[in-house]
């Protein structure tokens, strides 16, 4: 399985701090035996995001993009808007899991807009960007995941 994880934030992307989260989903990601090929971080830009996730889909071929961060009610958070954009289908499953996971642990887990699709042969999946945040999340999606990518495939 190979994976492209692309950060989204202006902060992160100006060096003002870290990338955590990017961090964590590479943790989380190679804990399963899958291997992050690409990685970039990138600010909260509409169009930006959009030409990461059509690069990382289009050119590098990956079988699955994982984003981090973008995905609330702030006026810079466009990550759900510029992945509607570029995928073909949705897969509410997924959006509905990660939303059902969220609630269990805080109830602003409503205020998250992630958004889950298919672009060509790749899986594309918003998590949101507060590192803990991730690891409520995306531990619960890896046995899925596998199965979604070879469904595409077929
Ligand atoms: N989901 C989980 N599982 N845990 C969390 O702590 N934080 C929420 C929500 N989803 C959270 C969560 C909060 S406070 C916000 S504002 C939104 O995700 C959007 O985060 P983002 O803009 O960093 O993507």
């Amino acid at each position: 399985m190979k994976v492209a994880v692309i950060t989204i934030s202006d902060r992160a992307s100006r060096g003002v701090y870290e990338d955590e989260s990017g961090k964590v989903i590479k943790d989380i990601v190679e804990r399963n035996g899958w291997k992050v090929v690409k990685y970039s971080v990138i600010p909260d830009d509409y169009d930006k995001i959009r030409e990461e996730i059509m690069k990382m889909c289009d050119e590098f071929k990956v079988d699955l993009v994982l984003t981090t961060g973008g995905t609330g009610l702030t006026s810079r958070d466009v990550t759900p808007e510029a992945t509607i954009s570029v995928i073909d289908r949705r897969v509410y499953g997924i959006e509905i899991a990660m939303m059902v996971y969220s609630l269990r642990h805080t109830p602003k887990a409503m205020l998250s807009r992630a958004i889950a699709g298919i672009r060509g042969k790749a899986l594309v999946v918003n998590l949101p960007g507060n590192p803990k945040a991730i690891e409520e999340i995306l531990p619960h999606l890896t046995e899925a995941i596998p199965h979604a990518v070879e469904k595409i495939k077929e």
